[in-house]
């Protein structure tokens, strides 16, 4: 139905209520027609047990947003009959489209220097992640390339990087430090991280990870002395004079750092009113989970080796179990994180890509929708709410990402596939056409999914050549001296680095 053609039933006058004067809420931006919304539809807290299934499903809808914010999402003469449009709308039409809340990456390590490409050769010639690590490689190996790097350096790959994850529909995603290890070099970690949220569309939310592994050149007692009395309040201080506070991950594990590490790095951060995120139970169950539960911590990451009693206690608790299917996969482990059981139990269940240099170099969230599904055996309705309403969670962004439902921000991603069930289908093939961030278009895909090849589609290849004009020429308001364009025309892949 055209807008312009909505028609309306005279109401029979005994009926007619009192005509009310105020005015219908005029939407800046039209999503409609729309083939099928799917989102989660859960009030307060995240989706527990069959919430997770829950997903409102509605074709033919529509999606109205003013100044960054849904005002109506639903069936779409329902909502057409609640708002206005004029000819400053901007209308964008998804017959035949999947639509889904903006996906939510609750887990990364996106901000690195180099690239360790060898390891994964290494993996696939029988090596393990443990084996690679004691030879020189792992975490330390990225350390090196990394301290190496300007910021500059940091950000214009991070943001090259971010650009395929907008791509790919993520429009909120967690970074981590933790690939510097002095202080010097997580907080220019930090710093790109800022950065980078500032001058590209993706929100980001910071995470300050030193104890991520030990520094070869530092006795390990005094680099986590070091941590807990110099670092932490650094990053706490350097946060302030720019914006939030980022949160603190440590990676408790076995070779890493210990329960009691963790313990005194989680103290000095609470007391310094920093949010709390920890990799648990990844290799050996150190009893982190149980330390994240008991401290009140946004997630507790991984989850190969949680304990029954742990997944009860989160259970009973607000930290939400990130499972990381990538990097099982990537790591070619046999065993994945108890979802079925972690959801079943009543642990509120999110899903991440945990995109990092080495042990799971995959960004893409539609990619991790169908690892979710095929090796965690989630139902493609939980794995789309662990990738949204769930994730929000995971990050401190409850309640206001991750559904479509009016009041929440304009997040919203449009594949080029038709339902629900294809969305994790695709492994391989990026299904997703347009991404929208705070109402404004963050990625449109010019080739619209279709294949281009041949003379017939002159134009639509003409249009795929410019698209990168396309993509340098896009830039959210700007404030402050550096110019996000420097960033935006990063050089070509990781690999060339
Ligand atoms: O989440 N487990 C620790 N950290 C990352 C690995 C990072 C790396 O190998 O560089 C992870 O898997
Ligand atoms: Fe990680």
């Amino acid at each position: 139905m055209s807008l312009l053609s909505i028609s309306v039933t005279p109401t029979p006058l005994q009926n007619r209520k009192p005509k009310s004067k105020l005015p219908l809420p005029k939407a800046d931006l039209l999503i409609h027609p729309i083939g099928e919304l799917a989102t989660p539809c859960v009030e307060n807290g995240p989706a527990r047990k069959k919430q997770m299934h829950e997903i409102r499903r509605v074709k033919n809808a529509a999606i109205a947003v003013r100044k960054g914010v849904i005002i109506e999402a639903g069936p779409a003469d329902d909502v057409l009959s609640k708002i206005e449009t004029d000819a400053a709308t901007r209308k964008i039409e998804a017959p035949n489209k999947l639509v889904t809340p903006g996906l939510i990456d609750p887990h990364t390590h996106l901000v690195f220097g180099g690239n360790r490409a060898n390891e994964f050769l290494m993996r696939c010639q029988g090596k393990t992640y443990a084996e690679i690590a004691s030879s020189g490689g792992g975490i330390v190996a990225s350390m090196r390339a990394t301290r190496n790097a300007t910021v500059d350096e940091l950000v214009e790959t991070g943001l090259y990087r971010l650009k395929r994850m907008l791509a790919h529909g993520t429009t909120t995603c967690e970074v981590k430090t933790g690939y510097g290890l002095t202080q010097d070099s997580e907080l220019r970690m930090l710093e790109a991280i800022y950065e980078l949220a500032r001058v590209q569309p993706i929100e980001l939310v910071p995470t300050f990870m030193p104890a991520h592994a030990f520094p070869p050149e530092v006795d390990r007692k005094q680099y986590v002395n070091d941590i807990v009395a110099h670092m932490l309040p650094a990053a706490a201080l350097f946060a302030c004079s720019s914006s939030a506070k980022p949160c603190v991950d440590v990676f408790c594990d076995e070779g890493y750092f210990s329960l009691d590490d963790t313990r005194r790095i989680f103290d000095a951060a609470l007391s310094l009113k920093m949010k709390l995120k920890v990799h648990a139970d990844e290799f050996a169950n150190l009893k982190a989970t149980e330390l994240a539960c008991e401290y009140g911590a946004l997630s507790a990451d991984h989850l190969l080796k949680v304990s029954d009693k742990e997944i009860k206690m989160l259970a009973q608790s607000d930290t939400v179990a990130v499972l990381l299917p990538g990097t099982s996969f990537y790591l070619n482990l046999s065993d994945h994180a108890p979802a079925r059981k972690l959801i079943e139990d009543g642990a509120a269940v999110a899903l991440g890509s945990d995109f990092n240099p080495g042990s799971c170099h995959i960004f893409s969230l539609p990619f991790i929708w169908g690892l979710g599904c095929l090796k965690l055996k989630l139902t493609v309705e939980e794995a789309l709410t662990a990738l949204t309403h769930n994730a929000a969670f995971a990050i401190g962004r409850g309640g206001t990402v991750g559904q479509l439902l009016s009041g929440y921000q304009a997040d919203i991603t449009i594949y080029d596939v038709p339902a629900l069930e294809e969305g994790p289908y695709n492994l391989g093939w990026n299904p997703v056409a347009i991404t929208i961030k705070k109402g404004e278009i963050g990625h449109r895909r010019v080739s619209n999914g279709r294949q281009i090849d041949g003379a017939n589609n002159f134009f639509s290849f003409s249009l795929y050549l410019l698209s990168p004009l396309v993509i340098i020429l896009w830039a959210p308001p700007q404030t402050g001296a550096r110019s996000p364009n420097r960033y935006i025309q990063a050089r070509g892949p990781d690999l060339q680095k």
